[in-house]
């Protein structure tokens, strides 16, 4: 039977690691293409390697999401090497946090570079050859700091929220185009992300949290194949999960 995943062209940014490295697993195990982007090409070489020796199709590409010609050349590459682009989730992210008065002002750039100009950039590079296909699926990750906003968290939170924003508009927008769109939202996940944090007692903070509550990344590649895998007549417009002993 058809998981309405194999076959699938889908395209990943920040594979490199953390939740996009596992979905890239799950999916091309599920019999997906997957073209993966991030700046550390060593390590999408070292996956593709993987995944390729596992019968899977791959094409990794060193792609920097805060540069929009970089994005669109990855979307790009999988329409000229796989005929059309299926799915593209718009995952590369970064979380430094710290209070507002520590200003970290470029820090606060950075966060806005990655996670809402680079999923903006995912969206402008899928979507002309999505209306085009008249199919498509649009992923983009937000966090449960795009629901619930902590003191530390607040420019990243608001990034998360400009995520669910930019989704939900684009939902909206899309329905002529037979496109759907997908929210992911999850809680702590067991990843390079809390690297990612500057601020010497924030990161010690996140990082305690982390070793207290993360649950494994291969959580996020589940919910977002089951996303994928519904027929093409359902749209799962949004997924909040949490390990289940974190209670923010
Ligand atoms: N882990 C969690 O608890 C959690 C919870 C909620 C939401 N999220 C979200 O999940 C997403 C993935 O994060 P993760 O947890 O998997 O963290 P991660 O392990 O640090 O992975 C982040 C990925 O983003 C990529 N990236 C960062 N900056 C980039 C850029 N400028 N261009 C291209 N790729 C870039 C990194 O690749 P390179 O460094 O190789 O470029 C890496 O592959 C993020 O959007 C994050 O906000 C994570």
């Amino acid at each position: 039977m058809n998981n309405n995943i194999e076959g699938k062209i889908i395209v990943i940014t920040g594979a490199s690691s953390g939740l996009g490295e596992a979905a890239a697993r799950l999916l091309s195990e599920q019999g997906a293409t997957v073209v993966l982007g991030a700046r550390r090409i060593d390590r999408l070489n070292t996956l593709a390697a993987e995944l390729t020796g596992k019968g899977g199709k791959v094409l990794a590409l060193a792609t920097d999401v805060v540069n929009r010609n970089e994005v669109k050349r990855l979307v790009d590459a999988a329409v000229q090497t796989y005929g059309r682009v299926d799915v593209i989730i718009n995952n590369a992210g970064l979380m430094p946090q710290s209070l507002l008065e520590s200003l970290r002002v470029d820090e606060w750039d950075r966060m806005i570079d990655v996670n809402i100009k680079g999923v903006l950039y995912g969206i402008a590079a899928a979507l002309p050859h999505m209306v085009r296909q008249k199919s498509g699926h649009i992923i983009n990750v937000s966090s449960v700091a795009g629901h619930k906003i902590r003191a530390g968290a607040t420019v990243y939170a608001a990034t998360k929220f400009a995520v669910r924003a930019l989704s939900e508009g684009l939902r909206e927008e899309v329905k002529p185009h037979n496109i759907r769109t997908t929210i992911i939202s999850p809680g702590a996940v067991a990843t390079e992300l809390p690297a990612s944090v500057g601020h010497p007692e924030t990161a010690a903070r996140i990082k305690k949290f982390y070793e207290d509550v993360a649950i494994p990344a291969d959580s996020f590649a589940r919910v977002a194949a089951f996303a994928i895998s519904q027929p093409d007549d359902v749209d799962i417009n949004e997924i909040l999960y949490r390990p289940t002993r974190q209670e923010f």
